[in-house]
């Protein structure tokens, strides 16, 4: 019998786990022990905040639904969806290739389709605009006939799966760019939005002094046989909180301002983005997403369960 004080314990926990086959799971869970050990020991952890912090996890898992995903949500204010989704990037994206933005918790699959100039907006609420460009590939050459799935709030800043009845997609369609690569949609202009705060984690970013907004902006998945999938984001300039986004997932290269006038519009009456998506090759089949569709992340027993417990608009 070993008698394990403050730092023979972490060594201790890790020869205990040396068995395990999976190198991988090894290599995670070591790590995972030995900084979740000196987290506890820097700050003097106590039983009462330990409790507190399993208290807060199991409100996190409790918070999650079909339709909701607390956890992404817990990772993205904590900036750790921004890392991983930054080194996935840098092992995958050209250096000439469009950056990309976090896939975020309101990604469905299987948006409607809709065609090239139509609008992602049921009834458009809102001032109309027009975001049209080109996929190429990181040489510039044309990517026919790319796959593009987009997915935004409407003018009041509600995402569909906030609405009262969230099985009915809205603000979100899947258009195929042409031959050329070339794509054109219309769109009502989005606002910016609060991260749900009526569960864990905004109780969280409250205790914290954050704001909780996400600036105004427009979610892009491209996806072209033979390259890797493009997972990014618009973020509009005039937004008030485009420095100061509460999941980072701004970059400079992403920030976009409508202008009239300009010469290649395909409407000349709406206020116009032109933004051109460069793919990077697939080189080891790992795709772009860092996420998924949170119904995807639920027992296969919930999923389609009940969607009245859900949360509400706001
Ligand atoms: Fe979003």
């Amino acid at each position: 019998m070993q008698d394990l004080d403050v730092n023979e314990i972490t060594e201790a926990v890790i020869a205990q786990m040396a068995t395990t086959p999976d190198p991988r799971l090894k290599e995670i869970m070591e790590a995972a022990v030995r900084h979740l050990h000196a987290f506890a020991r820097e700050v003097n952890l106590t039983p009462d905040e330990w409790l507190k912090g399993i208290a807060f996890m199991t409100a996190v898992g409790q918070a999650c639904t079909p339709y909701r995903q607390e956890f992404i949500l817990f990772s993205d204010v904590i900036g750790l969806s921004r890392l991983v989704n930054v080194m996935h990037d840098a092992k995958g994206r050209e250096a000439t290739g469009t950056e990309t933005s976090l896939l975020g918790p309101f990604f469905r699959e299987k948006a409607p389709e809709i065609g090239l100039g139509d609008s992602l907006a049921k009834v458009a609420h809102g001032p109309e605009i027009v975001i049209y460009g080109q996929v190429t590939d990181a040489d510039g050459t044309p990517v026919p006939n790319a796959e593009m799935d987009v997915w935004q709030t409407n003018a009041e800043g509600m995402y569909d799966l906030q609405a009262h009845d969230p099985s009915v997609m809205d603000m979100r369609g899947r258009l195929r760019c042409d031959a050329e690569g070339r794509f054109h949609f219309r769109t009502v202009k989005p606002l910016g939005y609060s991260i749900p705060m009526d569960g864990p984690v905004g109780e969280l970013v409250r205790n914290q002094a954050r704001h909780g907004f996400r600036p105004a902006h427009i979610h892009i998945l491209v996806a072209a046989p033979g390259h890797r999938e493009l997972v990014t984001a618009l973020y509009f300039a005039d937004d008030r909180h485009v420095d100061s986004d509460t999941v980072f997932g701004v970059s400079q290269s992403l920030v976009i301002d409508p202008k009239t006038g300009l010469a290649d519009a395909p409407r000349a009456d709406l206020p116009a983005i032109r933004y051109d998506f460069v793919m990077s090759r697939d080189t080891d089949g790992s795709g772009g997403r860092v996420g998924s569709d949170p119904s995807k992340l639920v027992p296969a027993g919930r999923v389609g369960s009940d969607p009245s417990n859900l949360m509400p608009a706001g």
